[in-house]
């Protein structure tokens, strides 16, 4: 089976923080447990490279727009290695196979009948990249706090006006198509207070895309950069990738940008007679230490420098822990290491500590032998019961999306496995029952849980290593932060 899942390509005016992180390390978990049940997965990742606020941002750094996107990009590439994410492409909007398939969408809704030049006339904000109406705006500003420009010049309009049925029609077709479910609401209460046309080029700026016959054009931005998820995998070419991958079976994405891909993606797709994606999930955002990230407040952490304080399996577990499904989260350092300390020290590490030294000790640095058919009750309790229970409820989860949940799972067995150790105390049994792993790394997957794999008798043991150390204290990051 294959199964294809994108984070949003990352705009190139801003070095990489947690809030990127965490798109990236959301796909990069479920990207991990597609393959471990031995699915075909493709998963994509990407920066976002047009634009009037990239071609602003370049001017004021004194640089060419290539040579500024080239270097910011390519934070964007060691972000994942920050976070050892396993994307299997990194597709840039400036690349040849992004453009050519960005103009042949274009020119397939052009073919269409759904795209007319005219002229735009209305409030632009730059930092959204984004049009606004009149009565959207907030005290002159956009519904995001945004500075709004007015804007007058033409440009190509997207039919966006006619696909409003056709979208509510999908909609209810596929009630999963976003999740979770509240935002799902917004989107179609967005859909039916009705839809205007959308303005697809600009002339104020040459940073882009040129539009197939009528280059003092460049297409907008967000046509641009959400035709990546098809450029990555070869369209317009339709065999190959495309075959294989398409429709994507997950659009991550933070709830500011749902609108972008919940309506005006399905429209151009549908605009392009190309098949829906299956599902656009919407995450929450982060706060630091209970503020809004900002430039101005300095709170931005880079990602490499928590992980470097804290360790990477650690900051990606609190990460998960701490954004509950669709709501947003809070980055705050000692919560970090209370979650870390609680659910990796004390349980997990405890549990693997325990019995691996307990082998050392006792068992001569060897999985003793056991007969997983004649258990004890307390052990099938813990074998039958709350492994399957908790394998159960972790395969629910992930499948849901709801990573958080199944960590829960995982913690809970980790829990039932130590109370089963105070119970049993086999350090008073010493030469009986008890198994560290030297599982191979190729018996690693889902299909390996079974009786034929389980631990072998006999087979000899490394000397144990903490798994998950306890964090302490120390300078907080985000003081050390706004001090330099
Ligand atoms: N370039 C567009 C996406 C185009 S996709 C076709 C863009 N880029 S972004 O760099 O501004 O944001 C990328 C992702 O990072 C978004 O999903 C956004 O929600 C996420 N985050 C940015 N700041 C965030 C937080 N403070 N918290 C959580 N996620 C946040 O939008």
């Amino acid at each position: 089976m294959a199964f294809y899942i994108t984070t949003p390509i990352y705009y190139v005016n801003d070095k990489p923080h947690i809030g990127h992180a965490y798109t990236s390390v959301a796909c990069d978990v479920l990207a991990r447990y597609r393959r471990l049940k031995g699915e075909q997965v493709k998963f994509l990742t990407g920066t976002d490279e047009h634009g009037q606020k990239v071609e602003k941002s370049a001017a004021k750094a004194g640089v060419q727009p290539q040579a500024f996107v080239d270097e910011v990009s390519q934070s964007f590439r060691e972000l994942c290695d920050t976070m050892n994410i396993s994307n299997d492409d990194f597709i840039r909007t400036t690349e040849d196979r992004h453009k050519t398939a960005a103009q042949a969408i274009w020119q397939t809704m052009a073919e269409k009948g759904d795209i007319y030049l005219s002229s735009y006339a209305g409030w632009y904000s730059v930092r959204d990249e984004a049009f606004y109406a009149e009565s959207e705006l907030v005290e002159g500003k956009a519904p995001t706090g945004a500075e709004v420009e007015w804007l007058e010049e033409p440009s190509y309009f997207f039919k966006l006006s006619e696909y409003g049925d056709k979208l509510l029609e999908f909609y209810e077709k596929n009630p999963e198509f976003v999740k979770p479910a509240s935002r799902f609401n917004e989107v179609k209460s967005f859909v039916k207070s009705g839809l205007r046309d959308l303005s697809i080029s600009r002339t104020s700026f040459n940073w882009g895309v040129p539009v197939p016959g009528d280059e003092k054009h460049v297409m907008y931005v967000w046509l641009d950069a959400l035709t990546n998820y098809l450029s990555a995998l070869g369209y317009p070419k339709q065999d190959g990738d495309y075959a294989t991958f398409w429709p994507a079976d997950v659009h991550m994405v933070g709830k500011d940008i749902l609108r972008f891909h919940a309506i005006y993606w399905p429209a151009f797709l549908m605009s392009a007679n190309l098949p829906m994606p299956k599902r656009v999930f919407a995450h929450g955002w982060w706060t630091v230490e209970g503020e809004k990230m900002s430039k101005s407040l300095g709170n931005a952490i880079a990602p490499a420098t928590l992980v470097d304080r804290f360790g990477l399996d650690q900051v990606r577990y609190y990460m998960l822990k701490a954004m509950p499904f669709g709501n947003d989260g809070d980055f705050a350092e000692n919560r970090v290491a209370e979650v870390v300390n609680a659910d990796l020290a004390n349980n997990i590490g405890n549990l693997a500590q325990r019995t691996l030294s307990m082998i050392q000790k006792n068992c001569d640095g060897q999985v003793p032998k056991y007969d997983i058919h004649h258990a004890k009750p307390e052990d099938a309790a813990l074998l039958d019961g709350a492994v399957k229970e908790a394998l159960t409820a972790y395969h629910e989860a992930m499948d849901a999306g709801h990573l958080q949940q199944a960590l829960n799972a995982i913690v809970k067995l980790g829990t039932d496995a130590n109370g089963y150790i105070d119970q049993q105390q086999p350090w008073s049994l010493k030469k009986t029952d008890l198994g560290q792993l030297a599982v191979s790394e190729n018996e690693r997957t889902f299909n390996h849980l079974s009786a034929e794999y389980a631990l072998k008798p006999g087979t000899a043991l490394l000397k144990p290593e903490g798994v998950f150390p306890r964090i302490q204290a120390e300078a907080p990051i985000t003081e050390a932060v706004n001090a330099g």
